[in-house]
């Protein structure tokens, strides 16, 4: 009897299941499991083929000669500087982000910059029209010689176009969720009809040299909607961040096999497209009241990514029996906890006082490494004095009123160091323990506070109340 060739994958992990389910039994992710036709997916086998097509393929030493990959520089310093130096030919690259983000104006603008150079790229746009394409180019300036535009989604039509002529150096593809492939039978924006398309986009630019530039959607939570499948089968993935009502925008490397995966290129989008800012603090520093008491900067992680956030805190002498604590984007047991040991072992009381503590930008910390962060704060705003803004903080704090080191000080420090920081205040060892056996260097522009008890902060933040000099943090 033939076998059944019905079979539901997941389109949030790509595993394929015989039967369909509530929940995916490979990622967890419920009502993800569709009904595809087809032998395709993670863990499918290919079609029955006889054996013999295949052939026999040189084996080389591994000790051979490797040279550097060779770069197109863009000329955009932030997005050289987080592609690791520039496009590596041949290498492709998931660009992603939330919709209207600026993804569109990024691509435009880099297939201007490479255009100037003399490259040809190809755009193509399955969202867009091409006079939409072509209004947006003129208002960015952009109109160059060498860049070809098409609106098309059919992947084997984008194909027989390249085929057509000479493989462009840079092919930009907007947005890899819009392809469809006549090879597999699922309907468009599926898993499968994704990573088939992009496979067969990814296999040409290998095969000729082009640089590939796939832009993919991002669901609410932050992945890459449908497609994270995609992001293991390209070499880099870039992620296009902003926050609501801001004009700033930040392109985070999340995976990058031709450079470091900890940098960040900061962007600000104007009239005239996005801009590049050289001196992102100016940016971040500009929006903070450098003399409020009660703000403290963090320099948090999610995930791989670090993230510098300020911690807002306000303490005023509370009428009420019980008085109020209030947080936002924190965890209000932990806050507790840090109330306790700054009372415990500090010497700073805090029971009569209301608390309210708020991270700002409508972020969410999960980490406890802002436990340093956040008791900067509460100290500096019941001491009425402001932190001094070049300061950083991170670190955990245990029961005892002593500090312990967080993981990833040196992404934190570099965040802290690109950003326009001076001085960071972690808890002691933080730099030895982060590099098992050899010491890991710090940024050269970043003076270390190493602080071993709460205890220790407490005094220099309140030392800064009184007119004695004193060492700041
Ligand atoms: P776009 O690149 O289309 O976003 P995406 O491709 O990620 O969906 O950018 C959309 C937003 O950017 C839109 O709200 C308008 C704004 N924008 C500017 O502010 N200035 C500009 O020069 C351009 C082209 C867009
Ligand atoms: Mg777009």
């Amino acid at each position: 009897m033939a076998k059944s060739k019905t079979q539901f994958v997941c389109q949030s992990c790509g595993s394929v299941s015989p039967r369909w389910s509530g929940r995916c039994d490979s990622c967890g992710e419920w009502n993800t499991l569709v009904e595809e036709r087809g032998e395709s997916g993670v863990g499918a086998a290919p079609a029955a083929r006889r054996m013999e097509t295949g052939h026999a393929v040189e084996l080389v030493a591994l000790a051979g000669d490797a040279q550097e990959a060779p770069r197109i520089a863009s000329g955009i310093a932030e997005l050289d500087r987080v592609t690791g130096g520039g496009f590596v030919p041949g290498s492709a690259l998931l660009v992603g982000g939330d919709p209207g983000i600026g993804k569109s104006t990024l691509l435009t603008q880099a297939a201007a910059a490479l255009a100037r150079g003399g490259h040809s790229v190809v755009y193509v746009s399955g969202e867009e029209a091409v006079a939409q394409v072509r209004l947006r180019a003129k208002r960015l300036a952009a109109v160059e010689e060498n860049i070809g535009l098409a609106a098309e989604t059919s992947v084997e039509n984008i194909l027989a176009t390249l085929k057509a002529g000479e493989p462009p150096a840079l092919l930009i593809i907007d947005s890899i969720q819009t392809l469809w492939t006549d090879t597999v039978e699922s309907a468009p924006g599926s898993v499968t009809q994704v990573r088939a398309s992009a496979q067969a986009l990814i296999r040409y630019a290998k095969r000729h040299g082009t640089i590939l530039v796939l832009v993919g959607h991002v669901t609410k939570d932050g992945q890459i909607a449908g497609p994270r499948v995609v992001e293991h089968m390209v070499d880099a993935v870039l992620y296009f961040e902003g926050e609501g009502g801001h004009h700033f925008r930040i392109l985070r490397t999340v995976k990058n096999r031709f450079g470091p995966t900890d940098e960040i290129g900061v962007f600000e989008m104007s009239d005239g497209g996005l801009k590049e800012v050289e001196n992102p603090s100016e940016l971040f520093l500009g929006e903070r009241n450098a003399n409020a008491p009660g703000a403290a900067v963090f320099a948090g992680m999610e995930g791989t990514r670090p993230v510098l956030v300020e911690i807002q805190a306000l303490v005023a002498p509370s009428s009420l029996a019980t008085p109020r604590r209030a947080v936002v984007g924190w965890d209000s047991s932990r806050l507790a906890m840090v109330l306790a040991v700054l009372e415990a072992h500090c010497g700073v009381r805090l029971g009569q006082h209301d608390v309210y503590l708020n991270v700002a930008g409508g972020y969410r910390i999960m980490e406890p490494a802002a436990d340093l962060a956040v008791s900067a704060a509460l100290i500096s705003s019941l001491a009425g004095v402001p932190l001094p803004v070049q300061s950083v903080y991170f670190g955990e704090i245990s029961l005892s009123g002593a500090t312990r080191p967080v993981s990833h000080a040196p992404a934190r420090l570099k965040e802290a160091e690109k950003l326009g920081f001076g001085r960071a205040i972690l808890p002691a060892g933080s730099m030895a323990r982060n590099n098992g056996k050899t010491k890991a260097a710090a940024p050269s522009g970043l003076e270390l506070v190493e602080i071993s008890e709460l205890a220790d902060l407490a005094g220099r933040i309140l030392a800064r109340a009184s007119p004695t000099p004193e060492a700041g943090v």
